[in-house]
This record gives structure tokens, sequence and C-alpha cells, in this order.
């Protein structure tokens, strides 16, 4: 596209419309609401326990009944969606992850309880088994070559799927990257009676360094250990395969995608949007949280402000909506304002 611009300087003033709040507020593309948020939580076993993140400044691990006032204020707040992160116990994480599966397992229990407690509040699980191994990968590797094994991975993503939809969750979010997983899960759950439950692909997600702080708050960092997911994982260089990812992902019947992470990937953001105009969403990563707050921390950066200006340039980018550890904060500035 080109910009036509009739006229020059001076019957052009760009600066004319700047000048008032008026008239910025007039010209203004784009805007940021509640509605857009969709607020990450990380979830414990047990009643009144809470921990916090030391790398993610604000963000703490809850049980299930101190999440209720988490959601509560979600509700309150008109922030849509509430997403689940478990801090599985060392005790219950296995070579092949089978925990994942579990029905009763901390994630349906949480999901239940959520949606007997608020059931107009949209909750998201994440589907991987990273939260589950002893490994730390989100599949199952090969137990000579350590290559993470495709088909098998898919059928274990599946039944934890299938489990996350039996308790009620409105929004699956396989985060794991395999191929073929979004058709697999599609099928059972069409096959399951389960025809209302979205999902939300990790579509372009890389193998990114900005998950460090994330992969401490599950206590998956000391399994992965020195170990990468370079295998399924995008390679940060590329984004005409980012396309072809969510493409697939379409095709196989995903209601949603998302690319992660966020602000250093907008460009991936603004081509998946121009490409299929498909309800398209970011992930700004614990990275990106734990960096900007570092910043706001000492005095660096201006807290607030930073964290408005990221969401209106997700915005800006084409998304319709991030998930974001500053979601509560954001609302309640939104409210307040
Ligand atoms: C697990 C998963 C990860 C994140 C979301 N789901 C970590 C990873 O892939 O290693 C990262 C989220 C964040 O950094 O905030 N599959």
């Amino acid at each position: 596209m080109t910009i036509i611009t009739p006229v020059a300087f001076p019957a052009a003033r760009m600066r004319r419309m700047r000048r008032d709040p008026f008239s910025r507020n007039l010209m203004r593309e784009n805007v940021v609401t509640a509605h857009d948020l969709i607020y990450p939580v990380f979830i414990l076993d047990g009643t009144n326990q809470r921990q916090q993140v030391a790398s993610m400044p604000g963000v703490e691990r809850v049980s299930v009944d101190l999440l209720m006032k988490v959601a509560e204020e979600c509700v309150a707040l008109g922030i849509p969606v509430l997403a689940l992160f478990p801090v599985i116990d060392q005790s219950l994480k296995t070579y092949d992850g089978i925990e994942a599966t579990n029905p009763n397992g901390l994630v349906p229990r949480a999901v239940r309880e959520l949606k007997r407690n608020f059931p107009e509040l949209g909750i998201l699980t994440d589907v991987a088994l990273d939260p589950y191994t002893t490994h730390g990968q989100d599949g199952l590797p090969d137990e000579t070559t350590g290559y993470i094994m495709n088909e098998r991975t898919v059928a274990m993503l599946t039944r934890q799927a299938l489990a996350q939809a039996e308790a009620g969750v409105d929004v699956v979010a396989p985060s794991d990257m395999m191929d073929g997983r979004i058709g697999t899960i599609r099928t059972a759950l069409e096959q399951q009676g389960f025809i209302h439950t979205r999902i939300m692909a990790y579509s372009a997600k890389y193998a990114s360094a900005f998950y460090g702080p994330f992969r401490d708050a599950v206590g998956s960092a000391a399994n992965l250990g020195k170990a990468d997911k370079n295998t399924y994982q995008m390679d940060p260089a590329n984004s005409n395969e980012a396309l072809r990812e969510v493409a697939l992902d379409l095709a196989e019947g995903a209601d949603m995608v998302m690319v992660k992470p966020g602000m250093p990937y907008l460009d991936v953001v603004r081509r998946v949007k121009d490409e299929f105009k498909v309800p398209t969403y970011a992930y700004q990563v614990s990275g990106e949280y734990a960096m900007l707050k570092a910043a706001a921390q000492n005095g660096w950066l201006d807290h607030d402000k930073v964290m408005m200006e990221s969401m209106m340039a997700f915005k800006r980018a084409g998304a319709d909506g991030v998930l974001t550890y500053f979601a509560l904060d954001i609302a309640r500035k939104l409210k307040a304002a």
C-alpha cells in the first residue's frame, strides 16, 4: 500500500491534528479494552497456598481456592478469559507425563471449580506435557535418541485435551508444536460430543529464550536443564514458515491462532493477520514481562506507560487479544481511567 499525500507542507501540517486532545482522540486508529486480555495464572495444589515467582515480580502461584478470588476480579474488570498453567508436584512427574491425562488432576479440578463459580468467565487450558514430565520436554522423547516422538505425543495430548474438555474448559490451547495435533484433537473433541470446545492453536511458537521465567514458575526449568526445544518449536529466523504453520492449524480445525513470543514477533502477528484474517492472538511471554518489570523497578522505565504502550503495539500489529501477565494491572488501570 502506498500512502498518498495529495499535498505537501504547509498545506499538510501533520501536527495540526496532534495539537489538541479532541483531535488526537478523534483520529486514534486503535484502542485497548479489557476484552482484549487473557490472564495467565499459575496454579498449585493444596489450600491457601500462595508463592511469589522470583523472576516475575507481581506474579504468584496460587492454590485453587485462592484462584477463585482472581477469577472474581477478572469478571468484575471485564477480562474475558483466564489461562491456567499448573505447577505439578515433582512426585507426580514421569517420563511420559501421564498425569497430564488425569481427569482428576490439578487442571481439571481447577476448571470444574471455576466453571461452577463463574460460568460466564472463559477458561483456557494449555495442552502440552512439560509441566508433567521429568525431562521438561513438551512431548515424549525416544529413549535412545531423545527425539520427541510426534504421533505418540499427539496421542497423549489428545487424551489431555479430552480430560480438560470433560472438566468443562472453554478453550484448549495446544502449545506443544507437534505436527497434526490440532486435527487429531479436533476429531476427538467432535467424536466425544465436545462440539463447542474452542481450539486456540499456539501456531507460530518459537524456540525462544524469553520463556525462561515461565519455566521457573511452573518448575520445569531444572528438569529441562541445558536441553532445548529446537526440534519442534520454530527457528526465530523464520516468518514464511509461521504462515505455513497457521495455514495447517486452520485447515485442521483451529478457531484461533497465536503467535509467541509477542513484542519481538509483532511482524509475524501482522503477517498472520493480513494473510488469514482470522482471530489472531499474541502471547506477551514471561521474559517480556520480566524485562519491563525489572526496568520499571530500577526506575528506568515508567511501569504503567510501557505496559499500556506495549498493549497498544499488539493491537496496532493486528492482534485481537493478548495473553499477558499484566492483564489485571491493565484492566484496573482502564477501569480507573
Ligand atoms: C509450555 C509453555 C511454555 C509457555 C507457555 N506454555 C514454555 C515453553 O514452551 O517452554 C511459555 C509462556 C511464557 O514464557 O510466559 N509448552
